[in-house]
């Protein structure tokens, strides 16, 4: 079995935008985590917060952090993507100025026109708003998704026209001809990534843009309408496929990074292969699970949702946790702030899967559905595994040449860990003793799990901020010596 080695260098241009887009992920992460903060502040009646100016950050941290992920993730996948196939710098360039205009639209349109849908902008909500916001402010927030959605599609093609161009076809690129004995070369893990990523990101997008756009239409024409049931599921199987997708991209930094810091292949075997063809089918058919109270959904729709959901996580799970611990294990791998954030994203995905499969339990869902343990869920995910892998790559992308000589970042690395465990676990608790989600006021007996989770969410934001710092800090060096 034969793997490919790096073929391309990046260019000073193409480093420049990538730094570019760490840097404003991170700024927007850390003001995102700062309106999540004022929420837990204000849940735990720590500070007081209207109910209008709660239900305008919920909107725009929900939306804000599901970018930042998709910024975060894009910067990965393309940093390694592009070691093996030519990427286009400006369209990842085009990606980037799509991102911030699309972001000032919904940082505008909430905090300005008091638009205050929630980031799922259900259909017909963004234009009922019984005088909260006009029909101005929601298409201000719906065309900032449009064009955000856009930046990300174009991305998208862009990596299809490259991988295309190199391996013929999908089949190929996710290393089939392997998988049926007629080849005996793999692809990099890189591209099998890539590669799905594009598969399932692409139809997201493409739902998404749907919905969006005849959302939009109907603000200013009621009469232009859609099935309500029918824009819910488009809205879901966009925002799920979006989200999870974001880890999907992050992970490519644990197959790409544990190699050069281990000394050791990451094996791209039958295994490797098999479940990540068999995530490209099922994170795609599991995005009912986030509809399995509708009554009136199609009931096979909803088996679907809960059966694909038991096995969509597991595959590629197994292969990446049972993988990195074989790597690092007895590699004599130093402990630096990359390394030791990787370890925690491979902890926090394989831990977020376990409260997901529980709520996607149909007879489970009928009781914690709409509770806090769905944010316990998502945030063990993208707090613990997402950003965490985004941030580990921060601190490998500003170390340029100097990589194995850094230690780790204590202070920041320490913070972030014991805030984000804390501020999940506060969440998941909260859920198991029946605490709504979404709710901007909270009766006495629930206050007590939200003042633990601000104290934890204060860690998370000082520990984030250590961290980006010292990335804003090393940047000038190594972006003079590219
Ligand atoms: C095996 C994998 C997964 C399963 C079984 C699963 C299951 C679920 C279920 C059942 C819900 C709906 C909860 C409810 O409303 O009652 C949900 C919501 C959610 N999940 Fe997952 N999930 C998985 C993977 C992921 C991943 C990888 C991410 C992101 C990295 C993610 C992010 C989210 C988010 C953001 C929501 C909340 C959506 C909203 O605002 O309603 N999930 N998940
Ligand atoms: C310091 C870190 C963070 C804090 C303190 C925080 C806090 C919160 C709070 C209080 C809520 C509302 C919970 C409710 O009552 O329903 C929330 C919702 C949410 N958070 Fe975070 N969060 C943080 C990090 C993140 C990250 C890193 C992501 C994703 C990358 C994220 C994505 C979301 C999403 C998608 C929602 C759902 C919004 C909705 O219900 O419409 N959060 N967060």
């Amino acid at each position: 079995m034969g793997q490919e080695k790096i073929l391309l260098e990046h260019t000073p241009a193409a480093r420049k935008v990538l730094a570019a887009y760490l840097a404003v992920s991170g700024t927007v992460l850390l003001l995102m985590m700062t309106l999540g903060l004022l929420m837990r502040l204000a849940q735990g009646s720590l500070v007081s917060l209207p109910a209008d100016r709660f239900y305008e950050s919920l909107t725009v941290h929900g939306t804000g952090m599901v970018g930042v992920a998709g910024m975060g993730g894009a910067a990965i996948l393309w940093y390694f993507l592009g070691r093996h196939v030519r990427l286009n710098v400006p369209v990842l360039a085009i990606n980037l100025v799509a991102f911030i205009v699309g972001a000032a639209l919904i940082l505008g349109a909430a905090f300005i026109g008091g638009f205050a849908a929630g980031w799922t902008f259900l259909f017909p909500l963004p234009a009922n708003s019984l005088g909260q916001w006009s029909e101005h402010a929601a298409a201000m927030h719906l065309s900032g998704l449009l064009l955000i959605g856009t930046g990300f599609l174009l991305f998208h093609l862009d990596t299809g026209r490259a991988i295309l161009s190199k391996y013929g076809s999908l089949a190929r690129a996710l290393g089939w001809p392997y998988l049926f004995g007629r080849s005996d070369e793999t692809p990099p893990a890189v591209i099998v990534a890539s590669t799905m990523v594009l598969i399932v990101n692409t139809l997201g997008l493409v739902s998404g843009a749907t919905v969006l756009a005849i959302s939009l239409v109907n603000l200013y024409l009621p009469g232009f309408a859609i099935d309500p049931l029918l824009a819910k599921n488009l809205i879901y199987f966009f925002g799920h496929v979006f989200i999870n997708i974001t880890i999907y991209m992050a992970i490519i930094a644990a197959y790409e990074l544990l190699p050069l810091y281990t000394n050791r292949p990451w094996k791209v075997n039958r295994p490797f292969l098999v479940a990540w063809t068999a995530a490209t089918v099922l994170v795609l058919v599991a995005y009912p699970h986030h509809l399995l109270m509708d009554f009136n959904m199609p009931r096979w729709l909803l088996l679907v949702g809960q059966i694909s959901s038991y096995i969509s996580g597991l595959p590629i799970l197994v292969v990446t946790g049972y993988g990195a611990l074989m790597i690092v294990f007895r590699s004599g791998m130093r402990w630096t702030t990359t390394t030791a954030l990787i370890m925690v994203g491979v902890f926090g995905w394989s831990s977020g899967v376990i409260p997901a499969i529980i709520d996607a339990t149909i007879m489970v869902n009928t009781v914690m559905h709409n509770t806090l343990w769905v944010p316990g869920h998502f945030h063990t995910y993208l707090l613990l595994g997402q950003i965490a892998l985004v941030l580990a790559f921060m601190a490998h992308f500003s170390q340029g040449a100097d990589w194995s000589k850094v230690r780790l970042n204590a202070w920041g690395f320490w913070l972030f860990l014991i805030g984000g465990l804390a501020l999940t676990q506060s969440f998941l608790y909260s859920g198991k003793q029946g605490v709504p989600r979404r709710f901007a006021e909270y009766l006495p007996d629930w206050v007590g799990g939200a003042q633990v989770g601000a104290l934890a969410a204060l860690m998370v934001v000082t520990g984030t901020g250590v961290l980006f710092a010292a990335y804003l800090l090393k940047l000038p060096r190594v972006m003079r010596a590219s």
